[in-house]
């Protein structure tokens, strides 16, 4: 809870409608509404570090332009450190950093360092914060060496680095990624997250972040939201999620030989590779009762138990959940008024 008792960011029914003309014949176009954001509602206490996940076109980025006051609410209350975006956008400016995966904010033909002057004397920091920062960003995101190469030379893992610290540079309270490991390597993405698991644990700077890559949240967020067809399907613990997607664990065994399928209550074999199977059993069941009767009923050489991957998790929850059609509800509203 914030100092006011509420959260530090607040979202309560915001909707985001984009009117948009696509071609219909030669020469008409025809006007229609895409609903990217369709009443979305949580708050993110101060410190908290939160992962904002779902397909593509779900509205994460649309929420987070929001978020940064780029894109105004179609309906709905918003507030980022008490202030409403939209309409405060460069008082929150200087309290907010945002890393766009997909694009540089960073100055394209020019020195890293420049990029870094530049944002210096925008949000006016001050000389002595600028120079401490700037001094903690080149050594913990290893920057040294690039400061004096212009941004397009740089690789896109090094380029991400270099994003993350102009965005740092004015101690926002608030940070937005929007998909910052996108495109990396492993080691790049191990260097990205193990730098913003101690800017949070340290400065308890605040982050919002949106990622296809659920290693990220895994090893990032203990709170979890999902998207879809904008609208928030969960909001809770990671552990939660496999709850909810009914997630299963996988035993895989190694026999002596190939033998046909493992026949055992509370698990189904889902698939065999000559003397390996692969047997699913419900991830919140304990494994060992299992193991005991393999190992008393099989010849039984190896095993090991596979936790859930939580993509097919969250893919199993979305596919399960059905979206109303509003034609139908009517139908049903109708039917029931008779
Ligand atoms: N400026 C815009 N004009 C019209 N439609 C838009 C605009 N921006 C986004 N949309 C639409 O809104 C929906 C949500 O888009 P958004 O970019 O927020 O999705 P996303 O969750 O970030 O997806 P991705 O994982 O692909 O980045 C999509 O259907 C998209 O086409
Ligand atoms: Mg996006």
């Amino acid at each position: 809870m914030d100092s006011d008792g509420s959260g530090f960011i607040e979202l309560d029914g915001i909707e985001k409608v984009f009117d948009v003309r696509r071609k219909a014949g030669l020469l008409r176009r025809e006007r229609h509404q895409v609903r990217a954001v369709d009443g979305i509602s949580f708050s993110v206490a101060r410190g908290e570090m939160v992962g904002y996940i779902g397909p593509n076109g779900a509205g994460k980025s649309t929420t987070i332009k929001m978020l940064t006051g780029i894109l105004t609410p179609s309906a709905g209350r918003l507030r980022v450190a008490g202030i409403d975006p939209s309409r405060e956008r460069t008082r929150l400016a200087r309290r907010i950093g945002v890393v766009f995966g997909q694009r540089t904010t960073l100055w394209w033909d020019l020195p890293l360092i420049d990029s870094y002057r530049l944002v210096h004397r925008m949000y006016r920091i001050p000389d002595k914060r600028y120079r401490e920062n700037l001094e903690r960003c080149v050594e913990l995101l290893e920057l040294g060496e690039l400061l004096d190469v212009p941004v397009r030379q740089l690789s896109l893992g090094q380029r991400m680095r270099g994003d993350i610290a102009a965005a740092l540079l004015h101690d926002p309270e608030v940070l937005y990624l929007d998909e910052p490991t996108i495109g990396l390597d492993v080691i790049s993405k191990a260097r990205v997250r193990e730098f913003l698991r101690d800017l949070n644990a340290q400065s308890r700077t605040t982050v919002l972040l949106t990622t296809h890559d659920l290693t990220d949240i895994e090893q990032l967020c203990a709170r979890v939201m999902v998207i879809d067809h904008g609208r928030l399907v969960y909001d809770g613990a990671l552990a939660g999620l496999h709850e909810v997607g009914e997630s299963e664990r996988t035993l895989v065994v190694d026999l002596e030989r190939e033998l046909p399928p493992v026949e055992l209550p509370g698990a189904r074999v889902v698939k065999v590779e000559g003397p390996r199977q692969w047997l699913a059993f419900p991830a919140a069941a304990s494994a060992a009762p299992l193991v005991a009767r393999i190992a008393a009923e099989y010849p039984l050489m190896d095993l090991s138990v596979r936790e859930p991957d939580i993509e097919s998790v969250i893919a199993k929850m979305l596919s399960r959940r059905k979206v109303p059609d509003p034609a139908v509800s009517e139908e049903v509203a109708e039917r029931s008024a008779l």
